[in-house]
């Protein structure tokens, strides 16, 4: 199994210039549990930390204190835990002197549940000593509507914060990386995992995909057969509200007026839920290029593979039947809405098209769509993905098609491309053969 760190060069680069900021750092790290954030702050970083990590539990502090006397070999603090969070401040205050001191508090937000007042002590405390010192303090955590709170202006630590950093899922080409497996295999593992690196991990690639997918997610008591709904029950009080959302979406309804509808939503508070989903990652909000009537689809794969294969087939499943028939039939055509996926990430990694932009997205108007566009001034570049193998006449009837519905446009400079599972080499037609040379860069 790979044990390598993978990307994450801006995050490293980002957090080394703040520990060589020379002023007292308070920093915010947050985004979707499983994504990184503790491999980031405990392998990519810094070795000499002290990392604090706090359970759902009562007993933060004490547990703390524990850490901190070792860490400091403080056999007094070993035998009297620090009774008070602001003893606790002060103490890692006091340690910050000559070297630089990073504390990491992660799953920030248990704290917070079992001590309301933390950030109001934080604030006091950021006030009246820890900003002069030599320290830098990461707050990490993963509870959304929490960390979320924390970053607005009604947080006691808002305007102390000196920087916010959510972390986003890794990409396909890191996926790529990560797993010595064929492209083709990369690419099925992408679309049913997202770019979430915990299920890489757990990813096996000695065993045959479908095994492994049977194992994650298809077998009672499999480590992610409930997945979406423990996510949410993690973040969320709601579950049950944001779960019918999510499943309308799942289900392809993506305009507000039909969520509501079909999620039997009151329209005043779907605006709240959508915003929730959408922080967490779970949903987008899909602008297309040229318009600004958007639509929402489901952004993270794994929810999407998961509410429309998993979910329907639940009553099988329980039954210890394994992978449903219907799943591996209908699995090409869900690899094909994910190839656009893989394809804009190509678009966006290749720097020999004719030219830059700063544009790239779907268009559709009235029926009439374009899979991705890229603009810049007066120059547009449009290109059609097409999950399947193509042949010269197939190409040629594609890109004349795509001619046709790109004559509207009124640009000065227009190219018109083609992504492909497979297709006879041409300007600007690719295949996931090119994609793949991308990953050896
Ligand atoms: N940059 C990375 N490179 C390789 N593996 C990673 C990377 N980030 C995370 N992982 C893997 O994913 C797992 C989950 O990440 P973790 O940091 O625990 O997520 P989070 O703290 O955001 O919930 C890690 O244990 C590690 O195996
Ligand atoms: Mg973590």
């Amino acid at each position: 199994m790979s044990k390598q760190f993978v990307n994450r060069k801006n995050e490293l680069e980002y957090l080394k210039q703040r520990y060589s900021s020379g002023q007292a750092e308070l920093l915010v790290i947050y985004g979707r549990r499983r994504v990184g954030k503790t491999y980031l702050l405990t392998q990519g970083f810094h070795e000499d930390s002290v990392y604090l990590l706090a359970e759902e539990s009562e007993t933060v502090l004490e547990d703390f204190s524990t850490i901190l006397s070792e860490r400091f070999d403080d056999k007094i603090l070993k035998e009297n835990p620090l009774r008070t969070w602001k003893a606790f401040f002060t103490y890692i205050s006091e340690k910050a002197k000559d070297e630089r001191l990073l504390v990491i508090i992660d799953e920030v937000q248990y704290v917070a549940k079992s001590y309301k007042p933390f950030m109001s002590v934080l604030q006091t405390q950021w006030d009246t000593h820890l900003k002069d010192k030599n320290i830098m303090l990461v707050l990490c955590g993963s509870l959304m509507s929490f960390m979320e709170g924390t970053l607005s202006g009604r947080s006691p630590i808002y305007g102390r914060r000196t920087g916010a950093w959510k972390l986003e899922p890794l990409k396909f080409l890191d996926l790529a990386k990560f797993h010595d497996v064929s492209i083709e295999e990369s690419f099925n593992i992408y679309s049913v995992f997202g770019g979430v690196p915990q299920y890489w991990r757990d990813y096996n690639p000695e065993q045959e995909f479908w095994d492994n997918i049977n194992r994650m997610l298809f077998s009672k008591g499999g480590r992610y057969y409930d997945e979406p709904k423990y996510l949410l029950r993690e973040e969320v009080r709601e579950v049950s509200r944001y779960f019918s959302i999510l499943r309308a979406i799942a289900q392809g309804t993506t305009t507000f007026g039909n969520i509501a509808s079909k999620a039997r939503v009151n329209s005043n508070s779907l605006g709240k839920y959508l915003s929730v989903l959408e922080d967490m990652g779970y949903i987008e909000k899909e602008i297309p290029v040229m318009s600004k009537k958007g639509r929402y689809i489901i952004k993270d794969n794994l929810f999407h593979f998961w509410f429309e294969f998993v979910y329907p087939w639940k009553h099988l499943i329980e039954k210890g039947k394994g992978i449903p028939e219907d799943v591996k039939k209908h699995f090409n055509l869900y690899l094909g809405r994910k190839y656009e996926m893989v394809a804009r990430e190509f678009i966006e990694a290749n720097d020999e098209l004719p030219f830059k932009f700063s544009k790239l997205g779907r268009w559709y108007h009235k029926g009439e769509e374009i899979d991705l566009v890229a603009v810049e001034g007066e120059k547009g570049m449009f290109f059609e993905v097409k999950w399947s193998d193509l042949n010269v006449r197939d190409v040629k009837k594609i890109l004349n098609d795509l001619e046709r519905k790109v004559e509207r446009f009124d640009l000065k400079e227009k190219y018109y491309g083609l992504i492909a599972r497979n297709a006879p080499k041409e300007d600007l037609v690719f295949t996931l053969r090119d994609i793949e040379m991308l990953t050896h860069e």
